[in-house]
Formats: C-alpha cells, sequence, structure tokens
C-alpha cells in the first residue's frame, strides 16, 4: 500500500481552525424553542492533519450587541476541557418568546479558534404553554354523514386589528390550529412554512409555530390575518374513505368536526413592559377564494372572489361574522368506526392537552421544476410533464376569461395512449381548479393547503395550448438539509440513488409517510424502520424523527405495541400492530442516534420502549417466536413468503440486540442482562425449530436465510457463511436471461446485498444492483423510473400497470415508496464504505468492498465510486477507482474532531481475489493511498 500524500501530524499547532455549523436541537436558527436545557452543537473546520478539539467555549446572551461585547449574560460555559462538539445549555432560565443569540470557539492543539459567526433563535413559551384560547366560526352545519358524497368546505379567513399602546421593540408570534394555516401581519406572511402546524394526535398533543413578526409591525393601527383549512384535522385522511373508517365511516372529520385557529402575539414595549395579542370572540371571519381544500382531493379557487388587502389595513370587514370561541359551538358526539368496531365519540373542541414548539424543519419550497414537455392526448387535454416524480405543488401561470374553469389533475405515470394515469390515486381525488378572474395581465395561482404525489399535470379549460411555463412544480417537503452524495461509473446505479433520494424527499413531509400520491400518506412505522438508516445518510434527519417519535410514541397501544403507523388517526386506543412494523419504535431511535450520536433519540423513550419489549415478551414468554398482530411478514414479496412467526423471531432477537446495546450505553447492566439473555433463548428456539442439520433453514425463503443473517438469529460464523451460500444459491436458482432471481420484499430486501456481501456473495450483490433484467432497481430505471416503486411489478413491460391479474393498479401501486429504496444504505456503507463505527460518526469505519476481477455481469461491472456523507463532524468523502494497470487509487476525506479505520485489501482486488484486508487509523484530513 502507498500512501501518496503522508499523514503530517507537524502542521497541527500551526493552522488556524474555525468552530462553524452551530446547531440547536439539531436545527440552525430555529423558531420555536422550548427545551429549558437545548442541546448545542458545532463543528470545527480547517485544513490542519489531526485537527481535533481539546476544550469548547459557549457563550449565550439576550441580545447580539451584548454578545459581541463578550457580555454572556445568560451564559459562559468557560472553557471546558473535551472533545465532545455538543453541550447541552447549563445557563439561567431562558427567556420567553424573545431571541436568544450565541457563539461557540473550540481549542485544537493548544490553539483556540475564533469565535464562530454569532447565530440565533427564538424561544417558544418557555413559560408555560401558550394560553391563547381557540376561536372557530360559528358552525351550525349538520354533521357530514354520507360516505359516498365528498364534502369539502372552504377554509376559513381570520382577521383581527389591534393597535400598540406604546412603541414596540420586539413582536414575537405564537400559532397554532386545529387544522393547517397561515398567518399573515400586515398582508405579509409569517414564516414560509406549509402545513403549519404539522399532524400530531390533536387529541393529546398539538404544535405551535414561533415567529417573530417584529419587522412586520406598523406604527398604528396592524392587522393579524390567518386562513385556516381542514388539514389532517378534520379533512379527508389516509385510506379513511376507502375502507369506510372513521365517523360514519366518511374517511373525514377524523379528530372534530370544526377547524380552529389560535394566536398569541407577544409585544415587548420600549419601556419594557408587554401586552399580548390574541384570538378571542372579537375576531371577524368569513370565506375567501378557497371554496374548497383538502389534502387527499384537492383544491378550488374561484378568483374572481379574493379579497385584495384582507389582512392589511383599511379593508373593511364590516361583512364579516364575528369569530366564536371554538368551545362554543358545544360537544358533538358521532359514531366513528374502524377496524375494532363502533363506538361514540366527541367531535367537537377538545383543547389539545399538550402545546409544544415544533420540534423541526417546517415542509418548504425546496425546488421549482419547469416543465419539459407538453402533450394533447386528446383535443384540450394538455399534459404537462415535469421530468421528475415528487410532492407538492404547482404554480399555474395563464391568461383567462372571467368565470374561466381550469381543472388540473396530477399523475405519477401516463398510459400508452398518453392519458394520465390516476387508477393508482384510489380514492384520493387529486384534482385543483382554478376559475379564472379575468385579469388581461393574465394570472399566477399555486394551492396552498393540498398537495399531490406526481410527475404529470392534466390541464384542461383552457382556450388554446399553454406554454410550457404555464405550469412550473413546486418542490415541497420538510426542510431537512441533504446529505448525501453518490456517483460510479454504471449510471444506472448512479439514477438509482437518486430515485431513493427523489423518494425521500417526497415523502418527508412532516412525517415519514409511505407514499405521496394515494389516499394513504401515513407513517407506515415499518417502511421507516427499514428506511431510517438511509434517511440518515441522505439528510440531517434528527430534528424530523424527534417529532416523528413523539407520534409514534402517542400511538403505542393500551398493551404496550408500537402501531402499524404513527399517528395513529383511527381505533380508540387500539392500534393494528404487528411484527417487523411495531419493531420502529426500538430501530428507529437506535438508527438515529447511530447518524447523530445524540442518545436522547432513545433516551427519551426508553420507558416506552421498555415497555413494548416487556409486552411483546408477556404474549410470548417462551420466546420461541409466535404470530405478532397484523400477519404482513416479508410485504410484498415476490411468491416467496416467509412465515409469520419466523418474522416475527427475527425481528425480536433484532429488537432485542439493539435494546441491549442502547442500555449498554446507558449503562443500564441489568438491562444488558436482559436482552442479552432473550437473544440467547431466541437463538436456541431458531436452532431448535427451524434450522436443519445440513444449516440450511426450514421453511426455506429468500428471506429467511436474510433475515437470520442480519437480525442476529445465526451468530456462528460457519453457520453464517453456509446460509450466505444457500442465499446465493437460491437466488441463483431463480435467475435467467429475463429474471434477477430476487424475491425478497420489504424486510429481505434491505439486507440483501449487505448479507450476501457478509457472506463472500459481494459479486453477486453488485451485479444485482446493476441489472436490468425483474425484478430490480435497474428495471425500474431502464422503464423509466424517476423514484423507487413501491412493488417490483408496479409496472412490468409483460402486464403494464395491472400486475399478473390485471387489478393491482387501483388497489395498491405507488411509484413513491422508500422501502426498496433501502438499498442505498449499502451503497454508501458497503460499495464506498462510510460508515459510523461510533454513534455521530466520531470514529468512522471506511470499508469499501470491491468487485473481483472475474465479477459477471450484464454490463460493466462498477469500477469506480464516489460518494459523500455530511456527518455531524462535516464532510467524510470516499473515491476508488480501478487505475488501468489493475492498481486500486482511494481518497478520502476524514472530517476533523474524528478517526477512521480504514480496511483495504493489501493487494489490488484485480490483482488477487484472496489478499489480506489491512486495517488502520485515518486522522482527520485529505488521504490518497494506491494498493499496488
Ligand atoms: C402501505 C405500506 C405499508 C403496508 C402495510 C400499505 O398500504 O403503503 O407501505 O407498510 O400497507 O401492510
Amino acid at each position: 500500500m502507498k500512501w501518496l500524500i503522508p499523514l503530517c501530524a507537524a502542521t497541527l499547532a500551526l493552522e488556524a481552525h474555525t468552530t462553524t455549523g452551530l446547531k440547536i436541537e439539531h436545527r440552525v436558527h430555529p423558531y420555536g424553542l422550548d427545551d429549558p436545557n437545548p442541546r448545542m452543537s458545532w463543528r470545527l473546520e480547517g485544513d490542519a492533519e489531526g485537527l481535533a478539539q481539546t476544550a469548547f467555549q459557549i457563550l449565550v446572551a439576550t441580545s447580539q450587541d451584548k454578545l459581541e461585547a463578550g457580555e454572556a449574560d445568560l451564559w459562559d460555559s468557560g472553557k471546558t476541557e473535551g472533545r465532545a462538539s455538543h453541550a447541552r445549555y447549563e445557563g439561567k432560565d431562558l427567556p420567553s418568546s424573545a431571541p436568544v443569540y450565541w457563539k461557540a470557539r473550540s481549542w485544537a492543539g493548544g490553539e483556540a479558534s475564533e469565535w464562530s459567526a454569532a447565530t440565533r433563535f427564538v424561544t417558544g413559551r418557555i413559560d408555560g404553554e401558550p394560553t391563547a384560547k381557540y376561536i372557530s366560526f360559528k358552525d351550525e352545519r349538520s354533521f357530514h354523514t354520507k360516505r359516498n358524497e365528498l364534502y369539502l368546505p372552504a377554509p376559513r379567513y381570520y382577521r383581527k386589528t389591534f393597535k400598540p399602546e406604546k412603541k414596540v421593540v420586539r413582536a414575537v408570534a405564537h400559532a397554532s390550529a386545529l387544522g393547517i394555516y397561515e398567518l399573515k401581519l400586515n398582508g405579509m406572511k409569517a414564516g414560509d412554512a406549509w402545513f403549519a402546524p404539522g399532524w400530531t394526535n390533536y387529541r393529546k398533543r398539538a404544535y405551535y409555530n414561533t415567529y417573530d413578526v417584529t419587522k412586520l409591525l406598523a406604527r398604528g393601527e396592524n392587522v393579524i390575518g390567518a386562513v385556516v383549512a381542514d388539514g389532517w384535522y378534520s379533512g379527508y385522511l389516509a385510506y379513511g374513505k376507502l375502507v369506510g373508517y372513521g365517523p360514519h365511516r366518511t374517511g373525514r372529520d377524523i379528530y372534530g368536526k370544526t377547524p380552529a385557529l389560535m394566536v398569541e402575539i407577544h409585544l415587548t414595549y420600549d419601556d419594557g413592559s408587554s401586552e399580548v395579542v390574541a384570538t378571542d370572540g372579537s375576531w371577524k371571519v368569513t370565506t375567501g377564494p378557497e371554496f374548497e381544500a383538502d389534502f387527499l382531493m384537492g383544491e378550488g379557487y374561484d378568483a374572481r372572489k379574493e379579497m385584495i388587502g384582507w389582512a392589511a389595513k383599511g379593508f373593511d370587514d364590516s361583512e364579516w361574522e364575528s369569530a366564536v370561541l371554538a368551545s362554543s359551538n358545544g360537544s358533538v358526539k358521532q359514531p366513528f368506526f374502524d377496524k375494532f368496531g363502533k363506538e361514540v365519540q366527541e367531535f367537537g373542541f377538545i383543547r389539545p392537552p399538550v402545546l409544544q414548539a415544533y420540534p423541526a424543519q417546517p415542509v418548504r419550497t425546496i425546488e421549482e421544476l419547469e416543465a419539459v414537455a407538453i402533450t394533447e392526448p386528446s383535443e384540450g387535454v394538455y399534459i404537462f410533464d415535469l421530468g421528475q416524480n415528487f410532492a407538492g405543488n404547482v404554480r399555474l401561470k395563464l391568461l383567462g376569461k372571467s368565470g374561466q374553469k381550469i381543472t388540473l389533475r396530477y399523475g405519477e405515470m401516463l398510459h400508452p395512449d398518453g392519458r394520465l394515469m390516476t387508477e393508482n390515486l384510489r380514492a384520493a381525488r387529486a384534482t385543483d381548479t382554478y376559475i379564472c378572474k379575468g385579469d388581461r395581465e393574465g394570472e399566477i395561482w399555486t394551492p396552498r393547503f393540498t398537495f399531490h404525489g406526481f410527475r404529470y399535470v392534466e390541464v384542461t379549460g383552457c382556450s388554446q395550448k399553454p406554454p410550457l411555463d404555464a405550469i412550473t412544480g413546486l418542490v415541497l417537503h420538510s426542510d431537512t438539509p441533504m446529505a448525501s452524495g453518490f456517483e460510479c461509473s454504471d449510471p444506472v446505479v448512479n439514477q438509482i440513488f437518486r430515485n431513493a433520494v427523489w423518494t425521500q424527499r417526497a415523502n418527508w413531509i412532516d412525517l415519514p409517510t409511505d407514499c405521496p400520491q394515494r389516499d394513504e400518506r401515513m407513517g407506515w412505522t415499518g417502511d421507516a424502520q427499514i428506511y431510517a438508516a438511509s434517511a440518515a445518510i441522505h439528510a440531517d434527519v434528527g430534528a424530523f424523527f424527534r417529532k416523528w417519535l413523539r407520534e409514534l410514541e402517542d400511538s403505542v397501544t393500551k398493551e404496550g405495541y408500537y402501531p402499524s403507523y404513527a399517528p395513529y388517526p383511527f381505533g380508540h386506543g387500539k392500534a393494528i400492530h404487528g411484527s417487523a412494523w411495531s419493531d420502529a419504535g426500538v430501530i428507529v431511535p437506535h438508527a438515529v442516534w447511530k447518524a447523530t450520536g445524540d442518545p436522547q433519540f432513545f433516551t427519551n423513550h426508553w420507558a416506552a420502549m421498555t415497555r413494548f419489549m416487556d409486552a411483546r415478551m408477556a404474549q410470548d414468554p417462551l420466546l420461541k417466536g409466535t404470530a405478532f398482530g397484523a400477519p404482513w411478514g416479508d410485504w410484498l414479496n415476490l411468491d416467496d413468503p416467509t412465515p409469520h412467526e419466523y418474522v416475527e423471531l427475527a425481528y425480536f432477537t433484532l429488537s432485542a440486540l439493539l435494546m441491549s446495546e442502547m442500555a449498554s450505553a446507558q449503562g443500564l447492566a441489568e438491562q444488558v442482562k436482559k436482552y442479552d439473555r432473550w437473544v440467547a433463548m431466541m437463538r436456541e428456539n431458531f436452532r431448535k425449530q427451524y434450522l436443519q442439520p445440513d444449516g440450511t433453514i426450514r421453511p426455506e425463503s429468500q428471506s429467511a436465510y436474510v433475515l437470520a443473517l442480519d437480525c442476529g438469529l445465526l451468530d456462528d460464523p460457519a453457520a453464517r457463511k453456509k446460509a450466505g451460500d444457500r442465499l446465493a444459491a437460491l437466488v441463483g436458482e431463480r435467475s435467467g436471461p429475463n429474471a434477477t432471481g430476487m424475491t425478497t420484499g420489504f424486510l429481505g430486501t434491505k439486507p440483501l446485498l449487505p448479507m450476501l456481501t457478509a457472506t463472500g456473495h459481494h459479486d453477486l450483490a453488485v451485479s444485482l444492483l446493476q441489472s436490468r433484467k425483474y425484478p430490480s432497481w435497474g428495471y425500474e430505471v431502464k422503464n423509466g423510473a424517476t423514484t423507487i416503486w413501491e412493488r417490483w411489478n408496479s409496472y412490468t413491460a409483460e402486464h403494464g400497470f395491472g400486475g399478473p391479474n390485471g387489478t393491482m393498479n387501483a388497489a395498491m401501486n405507488s411509484f413513491s415508496h422508500y422501502a426498496f429504496g433501502a438499498v442505498t444504505e449499502w451503497m454508501v456503507e458497503t460499495l464506498a464504505g462510510i460508515a459510523p463505527a461510533e454513534p455521530g460518526y466520531s470514529k468512522i469505519r471506511l470499508h469499501p468492498h470491491f468487485p473481483s476481477a472475474d465479477a459477471v455481469s450484464e454490463t460493466d461491472t462498477i469500477s469506480w465510486v464516489k460518494a459523500h456523507h455530511d456527518s455531524p463532524h462535516g464532510r467524510i468523502a470516499v473515491s476508488w477507482k480501478r487505475q488501468e494497470d489493475g492498481s486500486l487509487l482511494y481518497e478520502a476525506t476524514v472530517p476533523p474532531n474524528t478517526t477512521a479505520e480504514l480496511t483495504l485489501p493489501a493487494v489490488s482486488p484485480w490483482k488477487q481475489a484472496d489478499a489480506k484486508p489491512e486495517t488502520r487509523t485515518l486522522a482527520p484530513g485529505s488521504h490518497k493511498i494506491v494498493v499496488e
């Protein structure tokens, strides 16, 4: 092995470094933070080889001036020795509803960095929850009871005028809704979030958003405006309509009948006094141009009814009604139907018992997509192709006559004759309507209270062929900073990677959803646990999962089981649960801890996690693996099922192993022992029940082997090798000129390639990744996929969209489901070889795996790979390449304040197949190595 750039520690003390990347509770300058002791983190930047922190200091102040003057009136941590680049706030009580400023510096090699740039965050209600009353319109309409008729009410516009008594120096607003809302001050929108305040079980918890509105305030009279739509609270939700869940089986009004709004603005005057303007019965309310607005059904907008200046001074609201306290609409008891039967429940106002600051990055417009083509499959029907399947909305730009009706429909795919394919949307109508006002200058509209999963937009109602820029795609998702990159010599593989990242983006709408297009869009736990580690490679998902893990815990059943999806809007404290889905309660905290290094992801939920494991043990005291909940098993496998009991034994073992590891990280020795004992018992039961003397598993399926290997059922190296060989043989048996031979479903696919590599079948793993045959990721790419499909056979050349019996498309057939995209975890961790050796990548495992010289492949075997991940310590970048002379060129950049363990073969893999691996430690900096 030849090091082209030698490790050089001598320069360490000479080179300056900086302290940067300040985050608080996994967010960059958040608005709305109600943790009394938030976690503060930073990273080091600099070129010095071996750059490592020896101490840090944090200053926190109530104003920028004070911070700059070094007057830390809230907290001065003092010089604190240690390598950790994070700390919990330990200063004076943080002020409520106020901006807070902070900066940090670090020491390395005896030298202090300059202070970081000052950053600020705005606190929420640290001194208690918001106390403003929720208001509504007076709702006298009868409850919607017709399952077969759509009921789509108009959003409400709220308005309030106020005059601050003195000179305002600061104004901070907290707002929430039962429903989704947009807030305005003097005509200007507060913040840039979509769908605030997000989806929670509103009967247990709701979030409020915080805005610094100081700059939006005017002298004298001021106007607050807000629009509130049904959203998740009372709109059509998930598959409720399809399966007949919800009040009167309608699928809507799941949490309540009447949306409500809550706002409080905290004004601080120049004399130090303060005042709160809050929602109450003095606000006015009316309907506006939106005549309907629903997540699943779409939005309707009559531009002739626009109320110019409605949220600004001087607008005449005398015709508007008076708002009422939400509670005054009274009790509304209705029968609620779901899987567990019927129960009369309250659908009148219930104030959420817990109101907290929204803990994650909001959904934002992240990118705009220009249309790449327009087709006209039949006269007057124009289909815009945005070139990419995604989730979001469009900006419609057109010239129309007053009253002209334009209809927008959305689809992920087209039928062979060019028509929009909408069968797979099931009960989601996904149709927006715009009625023109007839502005000669043209008009522009974007729906605000709905979203769709789509690539194609069908536009009808135009008087002539619209131009390409009549439709622009707005890509929406939770604004988690993206953190990965992957490229290699095979363009199809690069597209697979992009497809997975796009599918994550399409499903990161406030929660990890299964799919963004059909009438589902739920936080399916099985999907989330399979994909969590991949998600954490592609984005900084700490804050995002901080939110969702609360929803997950809020949805735990009375028995203590994690549910099949979270939030769980159906059931009465009951929920469907099941093997591998419920395990999200253990697997997701573990995955997010590994990626971020922050143990709060399990310490905050430890009691619920322990209760779950005990409840599961109670129903299977001998730990044999008995059917647990719904029998999804290896969901969407290709006629190669794995028994439910087997899946349960595998996942129970995996969860017990992870619990043991997390218990150990907390120093809980007794619990470590307990879970280790369980694991030993389950392994023994596995050997007795499933393992044959010849090392095969009965009943046999590809996923049975994959799960035995991945979930820890098989620990003996010889037995593992046998299982891996048999797995490879099973894939081989089913492969052919038109078949890869893979049969695995959701559970088996994620660990398939990792387990093949781990048992000496790396070439097979690489060939599956690169295959264009059915079923494979490459088959999807070959057929035009820009996202990951729900099923291997979502579309086949043979059966089109309908599957073998022709009915699949109208039943369950999404083109944007991330579960199979979990192959990207293996692409980054194994093929490129970047993985956390310690939580948060403070120690990095660099261990690339190369296809061998005689790898057989349908196409040129991958000959180079380049990848990166933005870890909490900064970018980890690697690349490897088979050079012309057969040698291996390897390059890596290791970020400051970490170390990396690099494992490479002693001789180039293209010169000698079984060369011994050599491991060495790399210090922060850039490294270039040639293996001859
Ligand atoms: C969802 C899934 C989910 C599954 C569970 C489907 O409808 O889209 O991805 O995991 O149901 O059975």
